[in-house]
């Protein structure tokens, strides 16, 4: 198994954390200048995986303590069932955890089936839905919220 290295970024890779979005996303990516935006605020914390000197994922996050929210979180397609977005949500909330973070916050679609899955065995639970919040072809996706409640244990 490629050895998968996380460690934090900034504003310097926000084209390649925009390629790995589009990959990801294709419609309603974001793009470099968003992404180079959203790091400018010193609210904004990313980290990226990398395995054979590569960008293959990434996470960010807003990071106001006690509090969190995970604003993104992406795996390279061909990089994808490697534990790698397990250990960026591993790495990012433990992070947070030592940053002051208590509840991580997070929006998925309630039809990302495999996102659901990752955050229910991260310790994720639900505690909120928006109705019709995400616009498909033809039809319209509730959004779930969920919280990652983290103890002095976690
Ligand atoms: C969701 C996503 C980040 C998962 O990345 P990944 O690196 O393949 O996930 P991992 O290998 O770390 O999987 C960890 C766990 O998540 C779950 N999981 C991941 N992909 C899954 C899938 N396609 N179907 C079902 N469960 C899945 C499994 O429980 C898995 O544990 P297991 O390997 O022991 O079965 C990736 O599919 C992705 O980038 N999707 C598009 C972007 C996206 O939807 N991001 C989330 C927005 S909220």
């Amino acid at each position: 198994m490629t050895d998968i290295l996380i460690h934090s970024c900034g504003m310097d890779r926000a084209s390649q954390l925009a390629d790995l979005h589009k990959e990801s996303f294709q419609e309603g990516s974001w793009n470099e200048e968003q992404i180079h935006k959203s790091l400018t605020l010193a609210t904004t914390y990313a980290w990226m995986a990398m395995a054979l000197s590569q960008p293959v994922g990434f996470i960010l996050c807003q990071v106001n303590p006690p509090e969190s929210e995970i604003l993104t979180l992406c795996v390279s397609p061909p990089w994808r069932h490697h534990s790698i977005a397990a250990k960026l949500l591993n790495h990012a909330t433990h992070a947070q955890h030592l940053m002051g973070c208590d509840h991580v916050f997070l929006e998925v679609a309630a039809d990302n089936h495999a996102a659901l899955a990752l955050y229910t065995k991260s310790g994720f639970q639900q505690t909120g839905r928006r109705r019709h919040y995400y616009t498909r072809a033809h039809h319209k996706v509730d959004a779930l919220l969920l919280t990652l409640t983290m103890t002095s244990k976690t």
